[in-house]
């Protein structure tokens, strides 16, 4: 097993007015990354065995495109990848951005509410899924009109601020590989009820690893993998 030295970073047009510029949160999954990928294995499972990962709410396409460059450095590492964002904006400004990476045609984009649109092929095939989502409560960030603006997407997960992560969680089941290896990689807001979000995620048969942590004015935001529980 060799580190890789360096993983350059993808460049990203942003200037979107409705696309989530790549943050705090999104350097967080893509640190750990680069620190836990290496010339042999992902974050602790042999390269050879992923073979579709997929980066849910692509945004910019920044994380897609982060896994595109590994790809491209280490011959081992080969799966296809794809990314997915409910946003048509978010998947036009993303295939842009791979065009700008000299990645043209290599990432497979699909404009999905969540799993919605999935081709019914990728059932039960990926090995690997990212999702920075939106985490916050809409309770005191509600537009005054009631309506959802696009960039509300971002960021309002809910009234709870984590309903949209568990219908991810509930849908993500049936497209997560079989194979005992796959796992989810999130990140969530100490601005939520953590410890009930918790205990739902368990209750849906996954089983949660602490993997790091970031703090940004006034919240923590955590990194963290799943994978389903043996039965
Ligand atoms: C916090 S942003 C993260 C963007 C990007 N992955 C990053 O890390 O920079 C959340 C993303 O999830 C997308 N999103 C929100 N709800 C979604 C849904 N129901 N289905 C698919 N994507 C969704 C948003 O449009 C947005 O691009």
């Amino acid at each position: 097993m060799s580190k890789i030295k360096i993983f350059p970073d993808p460049i990203i047009d942003y200037d979107f007015e409705n696309v989530y510029r790549p943050a705090d949160d999104t350097y967080l999954i893509i640190d750990y990354f680069k620190v836990h990928i290496d010339s042999d294995f992902f974050d602790g499972i042999p390269l050879e065995t992923i073979r579709n990962i997929l980066d849910m709410g692509t945004g910019t396409g920044y994380i897609a495109l982060s896994l595109q460059i590994m790809k491209a450095k280490i011959p081992k590492f080969n799966p296809n990848i794809y990314a997915s964002d409910i946003l048509e904006e978010a998947i036009h400004l993303s295939k842009h951005n791979e065009k700008l990476n000299n990645f043209e045609r290599e990432i497979t984009f699909i404009n999905s509410d969540l799993f919605n649109s999935f081709p019914i092929t990728l059932k039960h095939s990926f090995d690997v899924i990212v999702f920075n989502p939106p985490y916050l409560p809409s309770f005191n960030m509600m537009q005054k009109d009631g309506n959802k603006k696009n960039i509300d997407y971002s960021w309002n997960g809910g009234e709870l601020g984590f309903e949209t992560f568990l219908r991810f969680l509930s849908e993500a089941r049936s497209y997560l590989n079989f194979n005992s290896n796959s796992r989810i990689y999130y990140v969530c807001s100490s601005r939520i009820n953590l410890n009930l979000l918790n205990d739902l995620i368990s209750q849906k048969g996954y089983e949660r690893t602490y993997l790091n942590k970031i703090h940004v004015f006034l919240e923590d935001i955590y990194l963290y993998r799943l994978e389903l529980k043996c039965n």
